[in-house]
């Protein structure tokens, strides 16, 4: 069995797995030396030569038990045909929504568009390094879509103040997104992908009182789509106010936490397996901190079934050799 579903499926606690959120990125001279010659970021993820290496070069240098593929949760506008760009020091920068457009498009316009990305899946997930570990495919939440394609960039601490005005374009707009990241996630584990992980990134965004119909409703439907096709789903909200009720709601096989919650409540409050929650800053620090700070999470959950992970991305200044040593100390501990 592989590693990830040891923890998922038999809730065995006798080892720690690890892997890390964007293992796959700016942090590696690698990666930046393809970036820089491929300076379209959709383009690159739909290179299935390239993004397949980008997706082996973490699991080439340290010994992380689970490859994730290199994409994006922006894939899915981009397959609806909503422009999207990546711009260098902006981020995502999308274009105008057209309802009537996407309306047009079908299953098959939107499988033909974003093909190669599970093109790169079947590659990765052949290779002999992927044996004894998992192959990870994710898409972006319901409710963190909706937010990108309206408010055509990140969010970043306000959201558009008439963002709810048009009731009519967001409900729509969410049925769209649901019905097609069923079928990106039908085809990503079609692919090869044996782990689905839906990242909300901007639930902490939201009020409590529309909490069930952008968040609940929605993401409960794709983790119940996910376990149909009997694959675990592991579940970021990213800042939620309440994860146990987020967990009580969806329930996810597994609840990956943020930074910025104690994983004392979570251990207490929360019964499936836990994942992450390291602050991705404490990489920045010195290698006595870095095993101190991790060595808290893995004694906190020594008895809980946890996958080791960051409580967000790592950051693109990190050094490789400190991300390194924080393998080896999950690994040795
Ligand atoms: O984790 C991995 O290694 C797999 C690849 C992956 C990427 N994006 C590659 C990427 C994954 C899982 C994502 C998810 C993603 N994308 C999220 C959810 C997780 C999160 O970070 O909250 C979100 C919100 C996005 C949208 C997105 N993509 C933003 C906001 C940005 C720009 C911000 C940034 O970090 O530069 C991206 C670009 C992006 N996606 C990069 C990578 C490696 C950086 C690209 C580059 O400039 O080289």
């Amino acid at each position: 069995m592989k590693p990830l579903h040891k923890i998922i499926i038999e809730k065995d606690t006798s080892f720690n797995p690890i892997w890390i959120m964007r293992q796959a990125g700016r942090y590696l001279p690698e990666f930046r030396e393809i970036r820089k010659k491929n300076t379209n970021f959709i383009e690159l993820c739909l290179n299935e030569n390239l993004s397949s290496e980008i997706t082996l070069q973490p699991l080439k240098r340290f010994n992380l038990d689970a490859a994730i593929i290199f994409s994006d949760i922006l894939m899915l506008p981009y397959g609806l045909g909503q422009n999207v760009k990546f711009e260098k020091d902006f981020g995502p920068k999308l274009g105008k929504l057209d309802l009537n457009e996407i309306l047009k498009i079908d299953e098959s316009h939107f499988v033909k568009k974003i093909n190669r990305v599970y093109n790169a899946i079947k590659i990765v997930s052949s290779n002999p390094i992927l044996d004894n570990k998992n192959m990870i495919g994710f898409v972006g939440a319901p409710w963190t879509l909706l937010v990108y394609m309206i408010n055509q960039q990140s969010p970043k601490k306000n959201l558009k103040k008439d963002f709810f005005n048009d009731k009519f374009l967001t409900n729509k707009i969410l049925l769209i997104i649901e019905k097609f990241l069923k079928v990106h996630i039908k085809n990503q584990i079609q692919s090869g992908a044996n782990i689905i992980q839906i990242f909300d990134s901007w639930a902490g965004l939201i009020d409590e009182k529309d909490l069930p119909e952008y968040i609940y409703v929605p993401t409960l439907n794709l983790v119940n789509y996910v376990k149909s096709l009997n694959v675990p789903v592991i579940c970021f909200p990213r800042e939620i106010k309440n994860y146990k009720e987020f967990c009580d709601f969806v329930k996810p096989d597994v609840i990956s936490i943020d930074y910025n919650v104690n994983p004392k409540k979570i251990l207490k409050e929360i019964k499936i397996p836990v994942q992450g929650g390291l602050d991705p800053k404490i990489l920045l620090n010195d290698k006595e901190t870095l095993k101190k700070e991790a060595t808290k999470y893995l004694d906190i959950f020594k008895d809980h079934p946890y996958i080791f992970n960051l409580g967000h991305g790592v950051l693109p200044q990190t050094d490789p050799n400190m991300f390194d040593y924080l393998v080896k100390t999950v690994k040795n501990y």
